[in-house]
């Protein structure tokens, strides 16, 4: 005889319970669709959602296991945990200086070419003990959850040695392990060729294919490649020979792609059957249609656009439009874009790209699980998945992008515990 699974979680009365449940990903038009119930309730068993309804009926048909938590949303808004797909949180020193010295007129890629940018973070981290490395990144996770964030994907790439960016995945192993928030793994050695190596990129490309890969895969330490595939960076056909050695060793493909230039990136993630391609701010029509065709999920980062003060913002309306699975992340690192908000990213989507709260929090939910291949496991709230939950603070969800650059969440649930309670008061 089966047992009946007893809710460890409930919560009621909740104003708009926005489930995501329906398609996934949401595509086109299905952006608009919440899953919206009013006045709705969750039950929860163990870590896994058990009950999603009409607040009675749930209440009703739970049965409640002891010591059951219960949580009066009063009216609420909630909706599933959100999931960054794109971040670089293992890194040590901040990069303030470069921020002003862009917003006094030099350009990111200046800035980097005069040895600063990514090369000025692999030297800070390879000199950072791993415990002040460890407890920097902490803190970085604690400020996601605040934000209501339950998942984020989390790269290396400020090594650049096989023993750097092994140090750097270690760290999010065990941050994973330790810490209530739940990180994706990504590979990222090549984000830069290191200072040692600035005269033999192939050499570097060699250590990458021949080293890195393989010791990656072996620790069983990423499940994602990425790749800065960019003018002066990794042009496109060094990146489709890393990237091909990456999947041939097992790992899914992502890309940081047409960032700043149009090289083809979007095409070229399409072609590698890459799970998301990010960035995008200059992908070409071409590069459109071949990521919607091969289902490759456009991350965008508005927040590195508005950081780098670009007057350009990746052209989400379009992809929308043709058919592209479209996700929104914070991207958050020292340099291009530091923030761990991933509600101001809905902001600025809205303002800058023109996606209304419905599409955005589709970008950050259900479309943000398909960018890390999770689809069917987070970012809905449907019986049998992971009971991670965002509880806000406001009457609507539309108040989400509106009233910005202040937190208005009130608690976070992850794996079915209640592991963030924040205090400050935003309701109108
Ligand atoms: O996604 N563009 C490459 N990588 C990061 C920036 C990293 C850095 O500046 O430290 C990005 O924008
Ligand atoms: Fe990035």
């Amino acid at each position: 005889m089966t047992q009946v699974k007893k809710a460890t979680l409930l919560i009621k009365n909740i104003g708009q319970l926005i489930t995501m449940e329906g398609p996934a990903p949401r595509i086109g038009k299905e952006m608009s669709e919440l899953g919206m119930i009013e006045n709705g309730g969750i039950a929860v068993a163990g870590d896994e959602i058990l009950f999603v309804g009409d607040s009675d009926k749930v209440q009703g048909k739970s049965e409640l296991a002891e010591g059951c938590t219960v949580i009066d949303a009063k009216g609420m808004v909630v909706t599933p945990g959100l999931i960054d797909p794109h971040t670089h949180p293992v890194f040590s020193k901040t990069r303030e200086k470069e921020f002003e010295m862009r917003i006094l007129g030099k350009s990111y890629m200046e800035i980097a070419n005069a040895g600063g940018g990514i090369r000025s973070s692999v030297r800070d981290l390879r000199e950072t003990e791993y415990s002040v490395l460890k407890e920097k990144t902490k803190t970085r996770l604690d400020r996601f959850l605040a934000y209501g964030v339950t998942t984020i994907e989390a790269k290396s790439g400020y090594g650049l040695s096989t023993e750097s960016e092994l140090k750097q995945l270690e760290i999010i192993k065990e941050m994973n392990e330790t810490h209530p928030l739940d990180l994706i793994p990504t590979f990222l050695g090549a984000h830069e060729t290191p200072d040692e190596y600035r005269e033999e990129k192939e050499k570097y490309i060699d250590i990458l294919i021949n080293e890195m890969i393989p010791k990656v895969v072996e620790a069983n330490l990423a499940e994602f490649s990425d790749i800065f595939t960019e003018a002066g960076v990794f042009n496109v056909d060094e990146s489709r020979r890393i990237q091909t050695a990456a999947k041939n060793a097992g790992l899914k493909l992502k890309f940081h792609a047409d960032e700043l230039n149009s090289v083809g990136g979007g095409e070229l993630a399409a072609e590698l059957g890459a799970i998301s391609a990010d960035h995008l701010v200059y992908i070409s029509d071409q590069g459109i249609k071949d990521m919607a065709k091969a289902k490759t999920v456009a991350v965008l980062l508005p927040g590195t656009t508005f950081s780098l003060a670009g007057k350009q913002y990746a052209p989400a309306r379009k992809m929308i439009e043709e058919g592209v699975v479209v996700a929104l992340s914070t991207d958050c690192n020292p340099g291009s874009s530091y923030s761990e908000s991933l509600p101001f990213i809905i902001s600025l989507a809205a303002l800058q790209m023109k996606l209304t709260a419905a599409e955005a929090l589709s970008a950050v939910t259900v479309n943000a699980a398909a960018a890390v291949d999770r689809i069917g496991k987070i970012g809905q709230l449907c019986p049998g998945m992971k009971a991670d939950i965002t509880i806000w603070n406001i009457n609507n969800y539309q108040e989400i992008p509106y009233h910005y650059g202040v937190n208005l969440v009130s608690k976070v649930v992850k794996n079915g515990k209640l592991v963030k309670q924040n205090y400050i008061e935003t309701k109108n």
